[in-house]
């Protein structure tokens, strides 16, 4: 591989993933691998702006790819929005000569890269961290499965107790603008309903099937609710069913942060190691200015502007899938 790049410093920015750890170990791995020398540069953006950058060597990564979090720590930086946060950035990777960026993170990661890349001509590439899911140029995300099984291990014994009591609960998962982490909790775990920011006036749906499955006498337990759902949640939505329903005894579970810890799960470190050395390796090709993925289990890079602009559509077909099941 013929290229200029010599020193490559990586990353992990906005909201922590579990498989983040998996990704930096196989950049720090593959880059060795070339010949690379590799920096961690710690607390995202705003550890950049802050010359918070360490060499990292291959066994400051050894025993790391089963831990959630990430050793490089995370933050959402202000300060990388304005130009003199940007300029201090640049600044901190020209005292180390870094020639190479690997962005670790999601949709703000990519969108903090393009404009510093257009401003000082660095190459980067990004990889999709988030548990969200919710990334055009790959099909799955890094964190994105392991959070999708500790919703459902969650919603599991939800259920264990809902159904010795005969309560109807309302289990809020994360996903604030997508419900990629909703419907597959919901699929996964047989819920009666499930409801998405993506999907509008479902509320009457829930209603209409609230009153078949009391006339059915059909024990109805598990909604599962994105917390960007139109009507703002699962406690909000309980409050309506509460109001509407007063024969159903409702209550509320938010998992919340839950899901964005722990061990990630096998799929999820396959997939970090795989995006995280086709980073590196997409650099040493002269790549730059776009994100890696997987799609169809081969590595994809799409510009920063596609992967920002483009919204990866959650699959009708599971949508459809969701109430048919529920019967
Ligand atoms: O982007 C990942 C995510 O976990 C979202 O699903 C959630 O809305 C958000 O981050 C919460 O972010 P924070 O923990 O920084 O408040």
């Amino acid at each position: 591989m013929e290229n200029n790049i010599k020193r490559i410093a990586v990353f992990t920015s906005g909201g922590d993933a579990p498989g983040m750890n998996a990704a930096i170990r196989a950049v720090v791995r593959t880059a060795y691998y070339h010949d690379l020398h590799v920096y961690g540069i710690y607390q995202g953006y705003e550890g950049m702006i802050e010359g918070k950058v360490e060499r990292l060597e291959t066994r400051d990564v050894g025993n790391i790819i089963h831990r959630g979090g990430t050793i490089l720590k995370t933050a959402r930086s202000e300060r990388f929005r304005t130009p003199e946060g940007r300029k201090a950035a640049f600044e901190t990777l020209s005292a180390y000569n870094i020639d190479g960026l690997i962005a670790i993170g999601g949709d703000g990661t990519y969108t903090g890269a393009t404009i510093f890349a257009k401003e000082y001509d660095i190459p980067i590439i990004g990889v999709p961290g988030t548990i969200d899911n919710d990334l055009f140029g790959t099909d799955y995300t890094i964190g994105y499965d392991t959070a999708i099984n500790t919703a459902v291990d969650a919603v599991d014994k939800i259920r264990d107790t809902a159904d010795s009591h005969n309560r109807l609960f309302f289990v809020e998962v994360m996903g604030r603008d997508t419900g990629f982490i909703a419907l597959s909790t919901g699929i996964g775990s047989g819920a009666g309903a499930v409801f998405l920011p993506e999907v509008t006036g479902e509320k009457e749906k829930l209603y209409d099937v609230l009153r078949k499955s009391t006339k059915r006498n059909k024990l109805f337990n598990i909604v599962i609710v994105a917390e960007g759902d139109e009507l703002g949640g699962a406690t909000k939505l309980a409050e309506l069913v509460k109001k509407d329903f007063p024969q159903y005894d409702t209550k509320v579970t938010i998992i919340g942060h839950l899901q964005r810890g722990g061990s990630p799960t096998c799929r999820d470190r396959v997939l970090a190691s795989m995006l995280g050395a086709g980073a590196v390796e997409g650099l040493l090709e002269g790549k730059k200015g776009c994100a890696v993925g997987v799609i169809n289990h081969k590595l994809k890079y799409t510009p920063f502007k596609q992967a920002i602009e483009k919204h990866k559509e959650l699959s009708d077909y599971l949508m459809r899938l969701a109430p048919i099941l529920a019967i």
